[in-house]
């Protein structure tokens, strides 16, 4: 019975920098490698791995997924498999690995793991704030608006805002970054208007909201201002200046109300994040931005996010 290793490129060498001692592993297993040994330790290929003998395989190459879909072909349970780089996914590939603590110890694994680990959530949203949500699967929108709103720190002045709230999943990660700005969160909560485009099955998925529910998410209720209705009547007379905006309403009439009405609005260093600019099953978000980029006689700099929608991050 003993520990075995995938992989015998840098991530087996930087493991055993790190504090696993050499005469602890078995063998490693290389489907690639030409060599026999490595550091005194025989290379089996991955159908050699002898599945009963093996109490731990740490997995220290990048090809995660690959190499589960291996291991369950071997008949590898998943209690006895440690990801060093959980590459391909983004949840918690070691969430059912029961055998790491008891082989290695808790003081060893913590220190492989967050130093290896490729994909985490963004550190300061990693407790109350992040909803059950499809949103709590996109690390870099998540991440994305941590390392913007520590950008914008002290240095750029202005509230924040949100038009197209939903259920608030976003705008309550805007309210738990930016404790202390004010957060105007600009929403019908009963969907689309009318002739902007949504079918009946679209708008039945957004009717399901309100105002009072998505106020009683809020980690600072106090410094959000809930503008409800259709923008731009919602403004009704207000006059403000921001840092950070998100505009998320999904079609060409209302984000073409929004870019016109908050970019002008927006304080040199501040950001408007326009969610789904490059999802091709919402083109009027792009449509939009062209329209008012020619409005304006020039583009906007900007820098496309590879989170789940294709975010644009707008930058002032
Ligand atoms: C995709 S959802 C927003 C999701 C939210 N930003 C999030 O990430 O959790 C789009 C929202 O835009 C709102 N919306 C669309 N057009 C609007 C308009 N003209 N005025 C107010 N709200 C609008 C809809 O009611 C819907 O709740």
């Amino acid at each position: 019975m003993g520990i075995y290793v995938w992989g015998t490129g840098c991530g087996a060498s930087q493991l055993i920098s790190q504090g696993l001692e050499i005469r602890r592993i078995s063998a490693f297993v290389d489907s690639f490698s030409q060599c026999v040994d490595f550091l005194g330790r025989p290379i089996l290929r991955p159908e050699e791995l002898p599945v009963t003998d093996c109490e731990l395989l740490i997995v220290t190459t990048r090809h995660s997924g690959e190499v589960a879909g291996q291991c369950s072909r071997l008949g590898l349970d998943r209690e006895r498999i440690l990801f060093l780089k959980n590459h391909c996914r983004l949840d918690d590939m070691n969430a059912s690995c029961t055998a790491a603590e008891k082989l290695l110890g808790r003081e060893l694994l913590e220190r492989l793991l967050p130093r290896q680990r490729v994909i985490s959530t963004p550190a300061r949203l990693s407790s109350s704030a992040l909803p059950e949500s499809e949103l709590s699967g996109d690390y870099v929108r998540l991440s994305a608006l941590e390392l913007i709103c520590r950008r914008l720190g002290a240095r750029v002045p202005g509230a924040a805002a949100e038009l197209g709230v939903y259920r608030g999943d976003f705008a309550r990660c805007i309210n738990s970054l930016l404790p202390e700005r004010r957060l105007y969160l600009f929403d019908s909560f009963s969907g689309f208007a009318p002739t902007d485009g949504a079918d009946a099955a679209f708008q039945a998925a957004h009717e399901n909201t309100s105002a009072r529910a998505v106020l009683s998410r809020m980690p600072n209720p106090d410094m959000v201002r809930l503008c409800p209705g259709y923008f731009p009547d919602s403004l009704d007379g207000l006059e403000e200046r921001f840092c950070l905006v998100s505009l998320d309403v999904d079609f060409a009439r209302p984000t073409l109300d929004g870019l016109r009405w908050f970019w002008p609005r927006l304080n040199t260093g501040g950001c408007l994040l326009l969610h789904d600019w490059g999802n091709p099953e919402l083109p009027g978000v792009a449509q939009a931005l062209e329209q008012y980029e020619a409005e304006l006689g020039s583009p906007i700099p900007s820098l496309p996010l590879p989170d789940m929608k294709g975010s644009l991050a707008l930058c002032k």
